[in-house]
């Protein structure tokens, strides 16, 4: 059965903008994007929202609903009281451009400066060979679909902007410590995750992992292991003479 929902939306610009409340048709099944859509096609026109696979896939409807960052086409109005207000805001982290929809390039530059797979001298492409417990690895962090809503809760950047140059944000911590894994790969990743690309800043709150769209444990598999080897290689006098004596090339 069909019931009207009180809807609050953000609408404005880089400049100024403010909540804008809607009276709107809720249908069995539907999701908080379903809702965006009846307002374009009924109330605001003009209302900008980014979407493109409606099904958890592309990344691209990332936003806050009543405070919480969520894929808009992933959350079912279901999981609301019929007379509760929804409010949806754009992610806080990121530049407006308008209504919900946000500028990500800081994470475009962020990926761009983790330098990619790094072979070792001398094995061709078809000569390269892992275990699949390896493969198995680095698979959970490959289902990231890159909705940047743990880029935009991590609070090392979505309270402190001056924090944004020093630290690349869980994904790409995320994305350094599935290369460090690749046995293959023989570039110096412990160092430049924590020197380069701040792994330092994050405390382990894990509002990364709690919002993850695709359940990756980042915090647990991926950020914690990069911290403990980056202790390993300075705290520990074995590995550290290890790293002396027989150094990975670069
Ligand atoms: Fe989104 Fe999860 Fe990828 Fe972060 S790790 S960008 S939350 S899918
Ligand atoms: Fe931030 Fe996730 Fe670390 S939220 S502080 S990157 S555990
Ligand atoms: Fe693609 Fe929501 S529209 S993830």
């Amino acid at each position: 059965m069909g019931y009207k929902a009180e809807f609050r939306v953000w609408r404005g610009d880089a400049d100024s903008g403010s909540l804008q409340d809607f009276t709107v048709e809720v249908n069995e099944g539907e999701v908080v994007l379903d809702i965006i859509h009846r307002l374009q096609a009924t109330q605001a026109p003009d209302l900008a929202v980014r979407w493109n696979c409606k099904a958890g896939k592309c990344g691209s409807c990332s936003a806050e609903i009543n405070g919480m960052p969520r894929l808009l086409c992933m959350t079912r109005m279901s999981i609301f009281e019929e007379n509760e207000v929804i409010t949806v805001t754009p992610m806080r982290t990121f530049p407006v451009v308008r209504d919900l929809v946000t500028d990500v390039s800081f994470n475009y530059t962020k990926a761009r400066e983790i330098p990619a797979f790094h072979p070792p001298a001398g094995v061709a492409p078809g000569e390269y060979r892992m275990q699949q417990v390896d493969v198995e690895r680095s698979q959970e962090f490959r289902k990231c679909i890159e909705c940047f809503l743990c880029q935009n809760t991590c609070h090392v950047v979505r309270d402190h902007e001056e924090n944004k140059e020093s630290f690349a944000g869980p994904r790409y911590l995320m994305r350094i410590a599935e290369l460090e894994m690749h046995p293959l790969d023989a570039a110096d990743r412990t160092r430049a995750a924590q020197s380069e690309h701040g792994l330092g800043y994050c405390n382990i709150t894990k509002c990364c992992t709690e919002v993850c769209p695709e359940h990756i444990k980042i915090t647990d598999n991926a950020l914690i292991p990069m911290k403990e080897r980056v202790a390993d290689r300075k705290y520990d006098p074995v590995v550290w003479l290890g790293n002396k004596l027989f150094r990975r090339g670069r």
